[in-house]
């Protein structure tokens, strides 16, 4: 009989014992019980895994409640064998997964693609002593970081305990897609001087073998876990990139028989600067007279070909004085990366508007800074002492 004529009830049937097929996480953030309760032989349960196919896997479930313990993830294979498990684990796509975590009340993550699009396969449940998530119809996509918080309350006022959070990276293995979907087909990356700029070509199996390749010229880049490296739960990192790392780059993933290329990565380098600048400001003279040249300098160093921008502020600003700024970018003995750059503020013939404070504010891509000095004025007529 083609499924498609099945009854209500008939589906039902059929869908309990697709739901077998469940995974069920048990976790439990560390310190939430100060008294362990004994429970001698599954003490190390958490994590409780249940493959059976068929009816007698439903016999199965009832075993996974409440094994306290202290211990870190473990796994329950069919027989109420456990096993320890790291921190991932895969459950086969199509299948549901169920993760338990005990608290009251527990707050949960899940990957960002899930948050976003909820189409009613995500369900979260608070029950009295435990918080259960359970995602239907699994896909390949679903791959990523679960994980459960508990939550610290006063009254009606809830916050995260971070430090009491239960991760676990679930893969669903997908047997047609090896890369977790891409909406773009390409994605323009920044490689940053010196900062990690990873490649997040994601894989829906921890077996397939992932290879980094670029475009043009049409080669496999060396992986040597140093300069790059790659983590199944996240992709290629490059960790100090420098220009020859730029161009267009992209995964391959081969499982079986199958072999797919990710989506491309373009990646742009850019002169990054390893922190904020740290403008140093500076007076030709603290007090000036009347009809006097003032000079005031702002000097940032930094590294070579990282842009800085700088700014002024003065006290004649606000009645329009014009003055004008020398800029200027010398190299610096010593440190081939590193260069001077200098903004010189000069104000011609001072007058009484032009005293009070004197700002340079110096900006890079990480950050922005300001310095002040201040400018005092004397008058011409009284320069003269006995
Ligand atoms: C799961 O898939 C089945 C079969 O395609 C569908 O009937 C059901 O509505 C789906 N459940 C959810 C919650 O999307």
């Amino acid at each position: 009989m083609p499924l498609m004529n099945l009854s209500g009830s008939t589906w039902r049937l059929v869908f309990g014992v697709f739901l077998v097929c469940a995974v069920i996480l048990e976790l439990e953030a560390q310190g939430q019980r100060t008294t362990p309760r004994k429970t001698p032989k599954q003490n190390k349960a958490k994590l409780v895994r249940s493959t059976g196919e068929g009816p007698q896997a439903v016999t199965a479930k009832p075993k996974l409640k409440a094994p306290a313990a202290q211990a870190p993830l473990t796994q329950v294979l069919n027989k109420g064998k456990f096993k320890k498990i790291g921190e991932t684990v895969s459950v086969r796509s199509g299948d549901t997964l169920e993760l338990r975590c005990r608290g009251k009340p527990v707050q949960w993550s899940v990957p960002p693609y899930l948050e976003e699009d909820d189409d009613g396969r995500l369900k979260i449940v608070q029950h009295e002593r435990y918080g259960t998530l359970t995602l239907v119809n699994t896909t390949g996509a679903d791959t990523g970081e679960y994980a459960c918080y508990q939550m610290y309350c006063e009254d009606t006022d809830c916050r995260r305990e971070h430090n009491k959070a239960v991760k676990v990276f679930v893969f669903f293995p997908d047997p047609r897609e090896l890369f977790l979907p891409s909406s773009n087909y390409y994605e323009v990356i920044q490689l940053r001087t010196n900062w990690p700029t990873l490649l997040p070509c994601q894989v829906t199996s921890p077996e397939a073998k992932v290879t980094l390749h670029r475009e043009f010229p049409p080669v496999e880049v060396a992986v040597d876990g140093t300069e790059i490296s790659f983590d199944v739960k996240k992709g290629f990192t490059i960790h100090r990139p420098r220009p020859h790392h730029a161009g267009a780059l992209y995964c391959v993933a081969s499982l079986g028989n199958l072999r797919q290329s990710s989506t491309k990565y373009m990646l742009i380098y850019v002169h990054y600067p390893m922190a904020p600048p740290a403008p140093v400001i500076q007076l030709s003279s603290n007090s000036v007279v009347v009809g006097n040249n003032l000079r005031v300098s702002c000097t940032v160093m930094g590294e070579r070909d990282v842009v800085i921008d700088v700014t002024w502020e003065y006290p004649g600003q606000q009645i329009g004085r014009p003055l004008y700024t020398l800029d200027s970018i010398s190299p610096v003995s010593g440190g081939p990366a590193q260069q001077q750059f200098q903004s010189v503020l000069l104000v011609d013939e001072v007058r009484d508007v032009d005293s009070g404070t004197y700002t340079c504010t110096a900006q890079n891509l990480q950050g922005v800074k300001s310095v002040s000095t201040t400018v005092k004025v004397a008058p011409k007529a009284k320069a003269k002492k006995p």
